[in-house]
């Protein structure tokens, strides 16, 4: 097979029925958002490179590696959105979002990219749900979102995973703590790459997955020994709301997130059916977000669940989320007067609301058989020329195989009353 009959390297077709399964994971994921008063927005799918690059930051890999960017024909450069926290808070700057209700609370869904090393769960392009709630910092608000993503999950039947939870201190007190860190850092025995990382940003080196890394990171400060007093409030405050909405989590100190943005509570979702690529979402506050893009000093909030990875996790977990067939109703017609009567009925029946197909492409009666049984119908209506002359149609009851002849004045209503 030539490459221009294959999917780009990292992506991958959703095709039907799979793709059902798609469908009801994203609007599930979605479900607790709109009973939370959040307004769908939709930014483009690619934004000026600087909008990840400062905010996103340098020393994330997903900046300095993974960004698909390119320049346009009129030179200026562009990336295809990494995530979609920067473009949002981008939109949140452009229409002066901040002078209106705070929090302003947003969600939005769609594809993101990132070039990555494509493996089980990790794709170059890929779906996220992504929420945030801007301009107010709430440690109540924290808890809200941190509440709405586990609900998502919940809404799928997920159960079998980890919410892991911490604080990134702020800008009282993260400063001390990465003077700390870098000392300590500097007396480990760690590559020139990675010494390059730390000096960008120490709390990376953390997030070294390397046996030998960790391993010399065992007696490493913690940021949450060293929060000040606001933020140790701040994190404290979560955890009590937290408890209060009944959610659980455990404490995760060493929890470093793969963007730069993030101050005070961060938090990831990760699944245990799911191998190395097992959060399954994760987010944080990130108060110097909207700073960094030239906005105004205000705070923000949110996470991103990964579509895709969601949906391995619900398989792991033997869990069907997909919505069947969807058709209710499927003719099957015999003869030209037949088929005319079938596509008008079948019309009929849509605009009824109940889910209806027909056969098309003239196959014979056992293969219309065939794709009306295909289609998961539970009635399925067979007609010839010679009921039509009758007046009549044979109605076939799928689960009991009984058929009865039912007049065509009646058969309308008589399908609409059975599904
Ligand atoms: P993130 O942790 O980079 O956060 O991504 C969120 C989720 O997207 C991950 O937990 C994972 O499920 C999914 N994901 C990320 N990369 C891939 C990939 N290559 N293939 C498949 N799934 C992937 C963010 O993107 C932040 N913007 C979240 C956020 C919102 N923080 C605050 N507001």
């Amino acid at each position: 097979m030539s490459d221009i009959q294959r999917a780009p390297k990292g992506t991958f077709d959703r095709l039907p029925p799979e793709s059902a399964a798609y469908l009801a994971a994203r609007d599930t994921l979605v479900a607790p958002l709109l009973t939370a008063g959040y307004g769908y927005v939709e930014t483009p799918v690619f934004e000026e490179t600087a909008v990840f690059s400062r905010g996103v930051g340098e020393s994330t890999d997903v900046v300095s590696k993974e960004m698909y960017t390119f320049a346009d024909r009129g030179g200026r450069s562009l990336t295809l959105r990494p995530e979609f926290t920067a473009g949002v808070m981008r939109a949140f700057i452009e229409h002066r979002l901040y002078a209106g209700a705070l929090p302003a609370k947003l969600w939005t869904v769609g594809s993101a990219f990132r070039y990555e090393r494509p493996q089980a769960g990790r794709y170059r392009h890929f779906t996220q749900v992504s929420v945030e709630a801007l301009g107010v910092d709430d440690p109540a608000l924290d808890a809200e979102l941190v509440a709405l993503a586990d609900a998502g999950f919940r809404g799928l039947g997920l159960a079998d995973y980890d919410l892991q939870l911490t604080s990134l201190g702020d800008a009282t007190c993260r400063p001390q703590y990465r003077e700390l860190l870098t000392s300590f850092l500097a007396g480990l025995d760690l590559d020139e790459e990675t010494r390059r990382r730390a000096g960008i940003n120490p709390l990376r080196v953390l997030d070294d997955k390397r046996p030998e890394v960790q391993a010399q990171l065992v007696d490493a400060p913690l940021l949450v020994d060293h929060l000040s007093d606001s933020t140790k409030a701040h994190y404290d405050a979560v955890r009590q709301h937290l408890s209060d909405l009944g959610v659980t989590w455990v404490e995760a100190p060493r929890l470093v997130r793969g963007l730069d943005y993030y101050t005070k509570t961060t938090f990831e979702f990760v699944h245990r059916g799911l191998g190395a690529q097992a959060s399954i979402g994760g987010g944080g506050r990130y108060d110097g977000l909207s700073a960094a893009l030239g906005g105004p000093d205000v705070s923000g909030i949110g996470y991103a669940v990964g579509v895709d990875r969601t949906i391995l996790a619900a398989q792991a977990e033997g869990l069907d989320i997909a919505v069947t067939s969807g058709i209710d109703v499927f003719v099957v017609h015999l003869g030209e007067e037949a088929k005319r009567f079938a596509v008008g009925l079948v019309g009929q029946l849509r605009a009824a609301g109940v889910a209806a197909d027909t056969v098309y492409g003239g196959r014979g009666l056992k293969g219309a058989m065939k794709a009306a049984d295909r289609s998961g119908a539970a009635r399925v209506v067979v007609v010839g020329d010679r009921d039509l002359a009758e007046g009549v149609a044979q109605v076939k009851t799928m689960a009991t195989g009984e058929q009865v002849a039912v007049p065509l004045t009646e058969l309308a209503d008589s399908l609409r009353a059975s599904v």
